[in-house]
């Protein structure tokens, strides 16, 4: 019996933009992811950047983007091929009802059939970003002990999370 509601991600083509710039978080978490526009013109410049949408019964309701040289992510190289998350969130609207926590879930299990030479995935997560770290570290990710200072918005934790085999 599959989960309701379905949980996929795809790549965010360009049909699907409209709905995705509709995407926002709270206030408050501004800090910790920017916005949408943004990341979408971003990923389009960047070679290696991958922009996906998280949807919800094939609605859009998430989005983050997959860095192929996890060095964009952390500032360096890790020992086993590894992938970079980053701008990962889910809409406002949609929260606090566990879809982030299968979204996760949704996501390596993307990656891991997407890129069966990948072995972990790389993220930073604002020291502050309470919510977000109790995500990761569920979904089996663990700081690194290092922090990242390359953020707009103050230090973050590295942590790196297994990808499924
Ligand atoms: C972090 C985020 C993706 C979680 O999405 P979500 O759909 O709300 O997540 P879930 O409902 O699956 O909850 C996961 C856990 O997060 C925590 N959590 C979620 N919302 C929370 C809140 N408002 N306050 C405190 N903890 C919260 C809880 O620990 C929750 O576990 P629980 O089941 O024990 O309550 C979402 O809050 C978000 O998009 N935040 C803004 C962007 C962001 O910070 N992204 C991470 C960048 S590194």
């Amino acid at each position: 019996m599959p989960d309701r509601p379905d949980i996929r991600v795809v790549p965010a083509d360009a049909a699907r933009y409209p709905t995705l710039l509709q995407l926002q978080v709270h206030e408050l978490q501004r800090d910790f992811v920017g916005p949408i526009a943004v990341s979408l013109a971003d990923a389009a410049q960047c070679e290696g950047s991958e922009a996906m949408a998280i949807l919800c019964d094939d609605e859009p309701i998430g989005f983050y983007r997959i860095e192929k040289q996890a060095r964009s992510i952390a500032d360096r190289d890790f020992e086993r091929p590894t992938l970079g998350l980053r701008s990962f969130f889910i809409d406002a609207r949609w929260q606090g009802q566990g879809l982030g926590t299968r979204a996760l879930a949704a996501v390596m299990r993307d990656l891991a059939q997407r890129h069966p030479a990948a072995r972990d995935v790389v993220l930073t997560v604002n020291v502050r970003n309470t919510p977000a770290l109790a995500l990761y570290r569920r979904a089996g990710f663990r700081e690194t002990g290092e922090l990242y200072h390359g953020g707009r918005s103050g230090p973050q934790h590295v942590m790196l999370g297994a990808l499924p085999l």
